[in-house]
């Protein structure tokens, strides 16, 4: 239940904790300011004390409940949650609050769709789409393809949580168990586990990004080769980092440990990152920036790698706000 509504809400832990002890604290003030008030009427408790009780802490629960949140450093997320209820109490803004609702079970449809093996207990909210209340309309949503650990996802979705210009939408991945998946679903963004099968074939995954406004794409350790459809879809908004100086110990098989050991075996004296454009071929478009380290001497793939990933960890998240915004 606390996971459920962790990602509904797009909380962390700690947050959804401090929310329910909010909610706890602002109901019983409800209630005691409640009963104070109407015992300085004197009534007696009848059917009409009841009734106006109702009325009274209906009245006073979203005051006490923001006045509480003030100090529990919640007062953003009760303003919104208490405009939505307020809403939907009036009728006011019913009709939009179905859209939203609408669109949530579309794109739910969408991406649970594509899912070929879900649910290993560990990637559960696969099928989570973003709440659009959360999202302002001007955020530009990105997407962020990964296959394995994830720790650049994580810096870059990190780098941009408070960002008012734009909002890692969605988690794709093509391997079940990843450890991006665990990122994805502790931060609660959606995540898409993709189908090798489909992802090559015809428009691919096109329309669910394009269903989920996804405007760009940043691979982050994502293994597969990007198909031609999803780059015509997609021109100059796909971008890729790689942990050395391209065109050197770049291509097919090149990841991972295997760069670093092709640096070593090399002799090259630096060692660095590049970012670039995607294109039909491996770590092959056009480069936005690299930026360089030494190869010191003593150094094994390990070392040499660490400094590299500080250096992507660095140079992405940055490079990336750039990118969105030229
Ligand atoms: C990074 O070294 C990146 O350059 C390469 O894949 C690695 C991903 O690492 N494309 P992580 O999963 O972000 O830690």
């Amino acid at each position: 239940m606390f996971d459920k509504l962790q990602a509904k809400w797009k909380v962390k832990g700690w947050q959804l904790a401090l929310i329910l002890v909010t909610f706890a604290i602002g109901g019983s003030l409800t209630g005691w300011v409640g009963r104070k008030l109407l015992g300085l009427t004197g009534m007696e408790h009848g059917v009409l004390y009841y009734v106006l009780y109702v009325i009274v802490i209906t009245l006073l629960w979203p005051m006490a409940v923001i006045l509480v949140s003030i100090p529990f450093g919640q007062y953003p997320f009760f303003i919104k949650y208490i405009k939505r209820i307020g809403g939907r109490m009036v009728g006011k803004s019913h009709a939009r609050v179905v859209e939203e609702e609408k669109e949530l079970a579309v794109g739910q449809l969408a991406v649970g769709n594509q899912q070929p093996s879900m649910d290993d207990g560990q990637n559960k909210n696969q099928s989570q789409i973003p709440d659009p209340q959360s999202l302002t309309p001007n955020h530009t949503k990105i997407a962020v393809f990964a296959s394995g650990g994830g720790s650049n996802a994580q810096k870059i979705i990190d780098y941009f949580k408070n960002s008012s210009r734009a909002t890692i939408a969605l988690i794709v991945c093509n391997k079940p168990g990843a450890g991006v998946l665990s990122i994805a679903q502790q931060e609660a963004i959606p995540s898409l586990l993709i189908d090798k099968e489909k992802f090559f074939r015809g428009n691919g995954y096109v329309d669910e990004l394009k269903s989920l406004d996804i405007e760009f794409i940043v691979l982050a350790g994502f293994l597969w080769k990007i198909p031609i459809a999803l780059i015509k879809n997609y021109p100059n908004k796909i971008i890729n980092i790689h942990p050395a100086l391209l065109p050197k110990h770049g291509g097919k098989g090149m990841y991972g440990h295997f760069v670093h050991e092709a640096v070593l075996a090399a002799g090259d004296t630096e060692s660095g990152i590049s970012i670039h454009y995607v294109d039909e071929q491996y770590d092959h478009g056009r480069t936005i920036l690299q930026v360089t380290c030494p190869v010191l001497a003593g150094d094994t793939p390990d070392l040499l790698a660490k400094r590299v990933l500080a250096l992507e960890h660095e140079h992405y998240p940055k490079l990336i706000e750039k990118w969105i915004g030229r």
